[in-house]
C-alpha cells in the first residue's frame, strides 16, 4: 500500500528541534576531542624536541554511536534525551593515546593533568591494578573548556593512555570476546590473562632497556 505517511505537524517540529540539538551536542563532543588530541600532538612534539624520540605511536578519537548512547542509558534505566546524555554520560567522546613506554603513559598523563584547563574527573589505574581479565591502561574522564563564538563550555572526554603491548592485547582481546556462535570458556580466558601476563612483562624489560640506554648516553 502507498498510504502516505502522516506527521504531526507538531510532532514534526520537536522531532526538528531534538535532533538539532543532539547534532549540536556531537559536533560540540567533536570539538572537545580535537582540544586533547591537540594537546597531545603539542606535547609529543615538544618531547620529541627535547628527548629526540616521539613517545607517542598513535592517537584515535571515537563519538560514541547513537544506538551505543541509546543502548548504555537504557540500561542503566535513564531516558533517553539529550540532556541526560550530556549529564549522564562519560565517554561519548573518546581518546586513545598509544604510547612506546609505560613511562610515556605516566609523563604524559601528568603533563596533560597540569595543564590549568583540564580538570580531572575520575582516573582509573588498570596498570596499577589491572583488571581480573589482565586488561591493562590508564582512564581518565577529564572536562575540557571548548570556546565558542558566545559562549566557553566545558566537555567531558574519556582518555585511554597505553602501550603498543597493552593495545595489542586489549584489540585481540576485543576481537575474541566478541566473535559470536563461540562460548568463552574457562580455559580460554586463562589462557588470554596468561598473554597479558606475558604483554605486561615485555612492557617491563622494554623500560629497563629504554632507561639503560638513556642512562649510557
Ligand atoms: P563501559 O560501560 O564499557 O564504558 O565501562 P566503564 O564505564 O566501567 O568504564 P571502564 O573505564 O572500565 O572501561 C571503558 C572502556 O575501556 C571500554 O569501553 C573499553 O574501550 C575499554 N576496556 C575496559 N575493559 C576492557 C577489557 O576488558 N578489554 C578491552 N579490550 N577493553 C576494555
Ligand atoms: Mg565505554
Amino acid at each position: 500500500m502507498n498510504t502516505p505517511l502522516r506527521i504531526d505537524p507538531l510532532e514534526d517540529d520537536l522531532f526538528r528541534e531534538q535532533f538539532q540539538s543532539f547534532a549540536k551536542l556531537m559536533a560540540y563532543y567533536r570539538c572537545a576531542m580535537m582540544e586533547i588530541e591537540t594537546k597531545f600532538n603539542v606535547l609529543n612534539q615538544e618531547f620529541s624536541l627535547r628527548f629526540d624520540r616521539n613517545p607517542i605511536s598513535s592517537i584515535k578519537t571515537r563519538l560514541k554511536t547513537p544506538i551505543s548512547i541509546r543502548e548504555k542509558l537504557t540500561r542503566r534505566g535513564i531516558d533517553v534525551t539529550v540532556e541526560n546524555i550530556e549529564a549522564c554520560l562519560n565517554d561519548v567522546a573518546g581518546v586513545r593515546v598509544v604510547c612506546a613506554f609505560p613511562e610515556d603513559v605516566r609523563t604524559l598523563a601528568k603533563a596533560l593533568l597540569k595543564q590549568d584547563d583540564v580538570e580531572l574527573i575520575e582516573k582509573k589505574d588498570y596498570i596499577l591494578n589491572p583488571k581480573e581479565n589482565g586488561y591493562r591502561s590508564l582512564h581518565l574522564i577529564v572536562a575540557v573548556p571548548i570556546y565558542l563564538a558566545h559562549e566557553k563550555r566545558k566537555m567531558r572526554v574519556e582518555i585511554q593512555l597505553r602501550t603498543i603491548a597493552m593495545d595489542f592485547w586489549a584489540s585481540l582481546e576485543h576481537q575474541l570476546r566478541y566473535k559470536k556462535d563461540v562460548d568463552f570458556t574457562d580455559e580460554m580466558a586463562k589462557e588470554l590473562k596468561f598473554c597479558a601476563e606475558l604483554s605486561a612483562e615485555l612492557d617491563r624489560r622494554m623500560d629497563h632497556l629504554r632507561e639503560s640506554i638513556h642512562e649510557g648516553k
